[in-house]
């Protein structure tokens, strides 16, 4: 039995699995092959600031199914704070359908690129709920970063909160270097209760800027 604040999360998911899908099929955008360096391998998706990454699975599902495909999709989440980076790990164990498929990493992602070992051949850089208004400098520095670890062809996609701070991290991103291809209107977005704040209200897709 799913308790309440389950279910509200379950329903959120629910919600961001159906934009994502949405928005991904009208941006026309093929999916990133999932390859690195010309050998097969799994769809990588790095999520930045992440949190406790309630989405973990959700994100899995929509890539790996993603225009009728089945493909192996590995997820790796990185935020500041520990306690909920915890949280996502504990979560990701029973779900996970590998021990690899999911992990997580205590990081500054400001400064991602002292991080060699996480190499720069992401499928899909994923930020749900971006902050940039809270710390416009730091957030510049996070988009510039997670553009820096895609492939050529990865995607970068964003959630907001807010349309006024989606507004602001969509210029952000057009000037770390990303192209925008569509944003989007989350319809079944939970209302919060700060005024104009919802749950995955804005959902924006970039590419890098060719
Ligand atoms: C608005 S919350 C979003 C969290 C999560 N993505 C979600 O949707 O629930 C912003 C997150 O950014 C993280 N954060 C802020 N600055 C950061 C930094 N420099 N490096 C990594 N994470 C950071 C915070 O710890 C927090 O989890």
């Amino acid at each position: 039995m799913l308790n309440e604040i389950e279910s509200i999360h379950r329903a959120e998911n629910v919600a961001l699995d159906r934009v994502l899908r949405r928005v991904l099929k009208k941006s026309g955008l093929a999916m990133p092959r999932g390859s690195s360096a010309g050998a097969p391998g799994p769809l990588q998706i790095l999520d930045l600031a992440c949190g406790s990454c309630r989405e973990a699975g959700t994100l899995v599902e929509v890539f790996r199914d993603f225009e009728g495909a089945d493909r192996d999709v590995r997820l790796v989440g990185a935020d500041i704070r520990d306690r909920e980076l915890e949280e996502a790990a504990a979560r990701a164990r029973l779900v996970g359908r590998t021990r690899d498929q999911f992990e997580f990493l205590t990081e500054n992602c400001a400064k991602l690129d002292r991080h060699r070992e996480l190499g720069r051949d992401f499928d899909v850089t994923f930020l749900r709920h971006q902050n940039y208004w809270n710390d416009k400098p730091v957030w510049q520095r996070i988009f510039e970063q997670g553009l820096e670890k895609l492939k050529d062809d990865g995607l970068l996609v964003i959630t907001s909160y807010f349309d006024r701070e989606h507004e602001l991290a969509l210029k952000a991103l057009e000037r770390a270097g990303a192209e925008l291809i569509i944003t989007g209107q989350n319809e079944a977005s939970r209302v919060l209760d700060t005024p104009g704040k919802s749950v995955d209200r804005h959902v924006a897709v970039f590419r890098k800027k060719r």
